[in-house]
This record gives C-alpha cells, structure tokens and sequence, in this order.
C-alpha cells in the first residue's frame, strides 16, 4: 500500500500488509523487514488467499488512522498495468466533483452470478441466492473517494466476513453504507479492461493515443513487463513484439 502525502511534506510511504505465517524463516525475515524498514503492518490472522479479506479490511483501519487527508484511493492488484498520466488527463480530470463523492469507479457487476465452482467457489450455505443482489465492483482495479475510506472501514468491522473480498468490500459494505454510486468503467469503449487482448485491440484500432484504455489487467509477466517498458519507450509499441491481432 502506498500513502502519497500532499504537499509541503511530499512524502512517499509504502507498507505492507501481512497476516501470521506458519513458516518459521519468513516470519523471521518479516521480523527483519519491520526492524530495518518499520514498514509492515501485521495482522492476527492467518495469511491465506481466504482471510484477503481480513486484510483490506486492515488496510482500512490503517488508511483512517494513518493515512488521513488523501485525494484519492486507488486500490489494484499488481498484475495490473495502469497508465497514471493518461488516467488522470483522460479520465479523473474530467470527471465532476459529483462523482468524486461516495463513489466508487471500476468495472461493475450487477446481479452477477454466485459462483458455485472453481477457485471462487461459494457455498449455498453461505450465499443462498443464485445471484448477488447488489451491484460490486471487480477488485482488480477500484478507484474509491476517500470519503468512504472510514465507513468503509467501520462498516467493514461490523458486517459479517465473507471471503471473496471484492464482493464483501466493493459490494456488501457499500450496500450497507448506502448511496454509494458506482461508476462503469467498463463500456463498449472501455477505460478499464479486464482481459489485456481488449488493450491490444483498441490500440490497433484507435492508435495508441486515441485509444481510452488507461489500465488493464494482464495475463502473463511478459505483457505487463512490456507495457511498463512501452511508457518509458512509446516507439515499442510501434517495433514491439506484439503482432496486431485480428
Ligand atoms: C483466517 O485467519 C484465522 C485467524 O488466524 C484462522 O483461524 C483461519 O484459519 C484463517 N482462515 C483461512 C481460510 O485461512
């Protein structure tokens, strides 16, 4: 997690959120980390893929009393590739302060099916309904107005845990918060995209500089290497190794 502070401090913090690990020499170097850096936050639960959950909520109890006067939460997974640049000259500036407040932006799902198979496999006696009857938003990439980061926290501490943290942050805490609106970023000209062939497609369609996509999650290192190396290097994208797809 990083906490940019605004000016005069211009200060970068970066920490890290961990849970309990059974293996003896990673909790040592845990120990070291926090010595020499001081930059971990340690939960008292266990690190497992099913207590994520567990751990945004941390992260939010941190935000609220750590990280306070932000302008802007973005939360994303780190196999997404995100152009900050064109993100905010394309999209963030142009965007009014009504959807600036008690907002979340991302790629929405309403009614989406509950999955009953494979890694997200939810339980009937967990989640009864076929379909979650609120909207939530793909954990990949969120952009959440700071306004929420509090209630989010508060509301999230008090609601019973489910494991699927997208679900649980982005769509049940905000359902019992209320008004919160979401915003699509998903659209058939999309900014955000959830399957990195999309970015392909619509710089070979666009060009690069029209083409709005500004972050999409990727699927492989190679591509997400290549798409960091193109903002450093934008004649990549002309010479680079992808071949235009049909
Ligand atoms: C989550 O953490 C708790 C507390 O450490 C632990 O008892 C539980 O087994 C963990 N759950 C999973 C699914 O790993």
């Amino acid at each position: 997690m990083v906490c940019l502070i605004s000016p005069p401090m211009f200060k970068n913090i970066v920490v890290f959120l961990i849970g309990s690990v059974l293996n003896a020499s990673l909790e040592i170097m845990l120990e070291k980390e926090n010595r020499d850096y001081g930059d971990t936050v340690v939960g008292s639960f266990l690190d497992t893929y099913h207590n994520l959950t567990l751990k945004a909520v941390m992260g939010y109890r941190w935000l609220s009393s750590r990280c306070r006067d932000v302008q802007l939460l973005i939360k994303m997974d780190d196999d997404v590739f995100f152009d900050v640049r064109k993100f905010f000259t394309r999209y963030w500036k142009r965007v009014g302060n009504d959807r600036k407040q008690k907002a979340l932006h991302c790629l929405v799902w309403s009614r989406a099916a509950v999955g009953r198979a494979g890694k997200w496999k939810v339980e009937k006696d967990i989640f009864a309904d076929s379909s979650y009857n609120f909207p939530y938003c793909s954990g990949f990439f969120v952009v959440i107005s700071p306004d929420l980061i509090e209630s989010i926290y508060i509301h999230g501490r008090n609601m019973d845990f489910f494991w699927i943290d997208d679900v649980f942050l982005y769509g049940m805490v905000p359902a019992s918060i209320g008004g919160v609106h979401f915003i699509q970023l998903a659209s058939q000209k999309g900014m955000l995209v959830e399957n990195y062939d999309d970015l392909l497609w619509c710089r070979e369609r666009y060009s690069h500089e029209k083409c709005s996509i500004w972050a999409a999650l990727t699927s492989k290192d190679s591509d997400f290497d290549f798409e960091y190396s193109a903002l450093l290097t934008p004649d990549l994208l002309r010479t680079g190794k992808h071949i235009p797809i049909k």
